[in-house]
């Protein structure tokens, strides 16, 4: 990993956190003490064109870093386009589809946490800011508008991100499991990435590495199992079943669909302290009461349901699942998300944590 810009230190101030407790590795029941809220449904469920999502303004533009020819090599399979860097060992596309998936899921988040981008209190000027599988760069960019003080650096593996982005802004094609150079910096962010890695406390120790006394680091992730606190969900929820199947997929590829949940250990032993955790419940699908719940479970229906199809290929190919098989999993779990009596949830995790000062 490249080497960041010298950087001029600021110390980093407090805020306000939640105990939180780890949840099981395979879990049936919502997650052990999440400091979400429950979310009120309205007494008769909304409708999906309530919203406009056709707002073109989260669509990543196009172009490219200027990198060698080995990293843009990509794969088909059952019509989507994935990555090859690295054996290709990311089981998810790398395509316009995805990435149009990406920043709507951008979109969400800013509109459930009122435009917040991380909650580490990094001041008003910091100097660098690391974002690891930066995707699209949307984050970053956005950071980089932001935070004009701040070299901001979105790293990743695979080489999709603009090319006209802020002048305080670049991107970097690099894997974050191997060793990182950059040093001195405030803040390492992750977002919807823990999941992916195989190696989550070597890739923290890295970030540990990487950080200044005093920076800190923030990892935003799905929990990815559906939850539900008034029983509308049953045991044998076809939604249910498949999120269930694919964290047996993932497992597979060495990753851990439910690790949100279980960071903080994961933080405390590569040595970071006053680890703090922010956790959402977003409905999936127009069932909320509230009026900006029920938009943002829109977004989050329709990211699922456009994601979901994934499942069928790589992941239930590694379950030893048939094309028809998969395909009929993830269609009953389609089905499924069309009834909005049922109301399910995700768990989102806002970890951050302080490297000490000393
Ligand atoms: C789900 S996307 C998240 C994108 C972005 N963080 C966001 O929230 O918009 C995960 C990204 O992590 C990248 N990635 C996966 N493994 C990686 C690794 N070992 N090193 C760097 N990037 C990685 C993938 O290529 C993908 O772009």
């Amino acid at each position: 990993m490249p080497s960041s810009p010298p950087r001029h230190s600021r110390a980093g101030a407090r805020c306000e956190g939640d105990d939180h407790k780890p949840a099981s590795e395979a879990p049936t029941s919502p997650s052990p003490a999440p400091a979400a809220d429950v979310i009120e449904a309205a007494s008769q469920p909304g409708e999906d064109d309530e919203f406009d999502l056709t707002d073109q303004s989260f669509n990543a533009t196009d172009g490219l870093t200027s990198v060698t020819s080995s990293v843009y090599a990509c794969t088909y399979e059952c019509g989507r386009r994935y990555h090859t860097f690295k054996n290709g060992r990311y089981p998810i596309p790398n395509d316009d589809q995805e990435q149009d998936r990406e920043d709507m899921k951008h979109a969400m988040l800013m509109e459930l946490t009122d435009g917040t981008l991380f909650y580490s209190p990094i001041g008003d000027r910091p100097q660098s800011i690391l974002d690891i599988g930066t995707g699209t760069g949307i984050w970053a960019i956005e950071v980089g508008d932001k935070f004009p003080s701040a070299r901001v650096c979105g790293i990743d593996l695979t080489p999709i991100q603009p090319l006209w982005v802020p002048p305080n802004v670049e991107f970097l094609v690099d894997d974050c499991e191997q060793d990182w150079l950059p040093r001195d910096v405030d803040l390492v962010h992750f977002r919807f990435v823990a999941v992916i890695l195989k190696d989550i406390p070597g890739t923290l120790k890295h970030a540990y590495e990487s950080l200044r006394p005093g920076g800190w680091i923030e990892l935003q992730e799905l929990e990815g199992m559906p939850y539900c606190d008034d029983g509308s969900m049953g045991d044998d929820d076809p939604f249910r079943t498949l999120y269930q199947l694919a964290g047996q997929a993932y497992a597979k590829f060495g990753m851990s669909a439910t690790i949100a949940a279980r960071l903080e250990p994961l933080l405390r032993d590569a040595g970071f302290t006053d680890i703090r955790c922010k956790a959402f419940k977003i409905p999936i699908g127009v069932w909320a009461r509230d009026k900006t719940m029920r938009l943002i479970g829109l977004y989050q229906k329709t990211v699922v349901l456009e994601f979901i199809s994934t499942f069928a290929g790589r992941p239930f190919q590694a379950l030893g699942m048939s094309p028809t098989e998969a395909q009929v999993t993830v269609a009953h779990a389609r089905a499924a998300l069309g009834d909005t009596s049922v109301h399910r949830y995700f768990n989102y995790y806002f970890w951050y944590a302080q490297k000490p000062l000393s």
